[in-house]
């Protein structure tokens, strides 16, 4: 089957990984809509996206028109119904079943009916997701990694009832975005979160079983292993509250040991220490 043309794009949530995956449609040239949940969250979006693509202008890796054309191809809303005549629609919002499963639902009955539908979640089951709307076959995973400007690979995702054509479509959107695109079935974590995050975890327990700090373990992983960041900065990066989320709902399907989240990261997360987000994780920010 020939893989349908995608034209308009639209992505629901613009936090780090919704825009993210904004800026990455605007400058493959999609046109995009961008729904945050208020016009407040929807600017600040698009004045993130407008500094990296400020930055990538000063370091001549793009032309000023090229700038602008690509923030042109960016509107915000805040409701539901304007994303309508998108070919894709690509969700990026809480990791909770249930709140996916409303928003999906909703837009069934919004896109047309050949639109496809994907979700960005990093550990929820996509069958699970797909399972809330009554055309099942249109969804499929198309899950970025932090920070999605920089990170080359996107993971799409087969789900239980995902057609071949949603699968191709997405996997054609994904190499237009410039990604190393990979296909893989939906299992807990996928590829990357699967090996990921219990070696993450590993890091963690490892910091009180050597009694080392964030630091010298930083050091370790990135002098020692090769890690082009260490694991502390890289999970005040995602976010602890993330990680954790992502560690217990592997641990949920899988039951290993290693993938439950350390109690430290588990305090961490409780009292708000969320990383770079919050301006204190493992080490502290501006
Ligand atoms: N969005 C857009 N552009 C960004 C950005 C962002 N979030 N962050 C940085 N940039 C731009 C900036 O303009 C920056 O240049 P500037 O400092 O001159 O303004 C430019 O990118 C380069 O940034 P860096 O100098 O920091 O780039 P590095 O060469 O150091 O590489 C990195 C950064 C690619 C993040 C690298 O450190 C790396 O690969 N780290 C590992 C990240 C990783 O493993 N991510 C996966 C996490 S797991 C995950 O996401 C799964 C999920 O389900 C939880």
């Amino acid at each position: 089957m020939t893989v349908p043309e995608i034209r308009r794009v639209g992505v629901v949530g613009l936090g780090a990984m919704g825009g993210g995956i904004a800026q990455l449609a605007i400058e493959a040239g999609y046109q995009t809509v961008g729904r945050e949940v208020s016009h407040e969250l929807g600017s600040a979006a698009r004045n993130r996206i407008a500094h990296f693509l400020q930055r990538k202008v000063d370091k001549e890796r793009m032309t000023s028109a090229e700038h602008k054309t690509a923030l042109e191809h960016l509107s915000l809303t805040t409701e539901l119904a304007d994303l309508a005549d998108c070919d894709l629609v690509i969700e990026a919002i809480v990791e909770d079943l249930g709140a996916k499963l409303e928003l999906f639902g909703a837009l069934e009955d919004i896109v047309r009916p050949d639109a496809i539908l994907a979700t960005n979640t990093s550990a929820l089951s996509v069958t699970e997701i797909a399972a809330g709307v009554s055309t099942p076959e249109r969804v499929v995973g198309m899950h970025f990694f932090n920070p999605a400007p920089l990170m080359p690979l996107v993971e799409i995702v087969r789900a239980e009832l995902s057609s071949d054509h949603a699968v191709d479509a997405a996997f054609g959107v994904g190499e237009r975005l410039g990604k190393r695109a990979i296909r893989c079935h939906d299992t807990p974590g996928f590829v990357v979160n699967r090996v990921l995050i219990p070696l993450l975890n590993d890091c963690i327990r490892v910091l009180d079983e050597a009694r080392v700090s964030p630091e010298e373990l930083d050091t370790a992983m990135t002098a020692g292993a090769g890690w082009p960041m260490g694991p502390c900065t890289l999970v005040d990066l995602v976010g602890i509250d993330v990680h954790v989320h992502a560690s217990e709902a592997l641990y949920e399907k899988l039951r290993e040991p290693r993938m439950a989240p350390p109690a430290r990261i588990v305090a961490m997360k409780n009292a708000g220490l969320l990383g770079r987000k919050s301006g204190r994780g493992f080490y502290p920010y501006d």
